[in-house]
């Protein structure tokens, strides 16, 4: 295993048991994260995606397979983005993103000028007393994103973040993950379905099959960074949506 690996995952597969027999989720994921990659799982509905984050994330045991972490040492922190901002409703939105911090034995003056700032960061500076049955989608998420990058992990798993949100607020925090991206010291893996979003945001691409979900392609990202938003435009951009469109309607047809 190469020096700048953080985890290596290697023949993982996930069968879960019901009483009509077993569904078989995951057929043979192997993938290995670099330190400080950002690599984007792109896959259909259903095939797996969020079975993966939740191993990669050590919530859930592959029923085969292993994780593999050189010289043993597990990613810590590690931080999940979930579907949904999962945010707890009787805490306010300054105290969600101060929570990580409290359990890791930092004082709640501290905990909460750490958060303050992040909220700042996110646009979100008004809204540290509010509630999040107040929030919009889009803050609830920016929320659940600070709550994660406040805790600087270094393995970030991130389950379609953005996957509820309209397209408007969809695209101005996806184009604002594109500006965190270069100050923050993660390693990233992120499921998505927006090809534009993967393109923009990662440095490797990786394609799933259908259920039962392989890994069908590993596709390196050839844009150089820092991104501008301009990127979208060129036609090096578009042409390399079009491949990565090919290859997983290709798969489906
Ligand atoms: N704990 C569980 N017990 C039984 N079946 C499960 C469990 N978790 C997930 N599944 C099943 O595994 C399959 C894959 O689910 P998963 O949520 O990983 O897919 P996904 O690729 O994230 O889908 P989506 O794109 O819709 O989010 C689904 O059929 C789901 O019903
Ligand atoms: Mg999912």
């Amino acid at each position: 295993m190469e020096n700048d690996t953080l985890l290596e995952a290697r023949h993982i597969q996930m069968t879960f048991e019901s009483k009509e027999g077993g569904l078989h989720v995951l057929e043979d994921i192997s993938l290995t994260l670099a330190k400080n990659e950002f690599v984007c799982l792109i896959g259909p509905s259903g095939s797996g995606k969020s079975t993966l984050v939740r191993i990669l994330g050590g919530l859930l045991e592959p029923t085969g397979g292993k994780l593999i972490y050189p010289g043993g040492r597990e990613p810590d922190p590690r931080a999940i983005v979930f579907q949904n901002s999962n945010l707890l409703p009787w805490l306010s939105a300054a105290d969600n993103v101060a929570l990580p911090l409290l359990v890791q034995g930092i004082s709640k003056k501290d905990a909460r000028a750490e958060a303050e700032k992040w909220l700042d960061l996110f646009g979100l500076g008004g809204f540290a007393d509010e509630w999040p049955n107040n929030l919009s989608g889009g803050m609830a998420q920016r929320v659940a994103i600070a709550r994660a990058l406040i805790q600087k992990p270094q393995l970030l798993l991130m389950d379609e973040p953005l996957g509820a949100l309209d397209a408007m607020t969809r695209e101005q925090i996806s184009l604002e993950l594109m500006a965190f991206r270069e100050r923050i010291d993660a390693t990233v893996l992120m499921v998505t379905h927006s090809i534009s979003e993967a393109l923009l945001l990662s440095d490797r691409i990786l394609i799933y099959s259908g259920r039962p979900a392989r890994i069908i392609d590993d596709m390196k990202v050839p844009f150089p960074r820092p991104r501008q938003p301009e990127l979208r435009d060129t036609i090096e951009f578009m042409s390399m949506s079009k491949i990565i469109r090919k290859k997983i309607f290709g798969q489906e047809s």
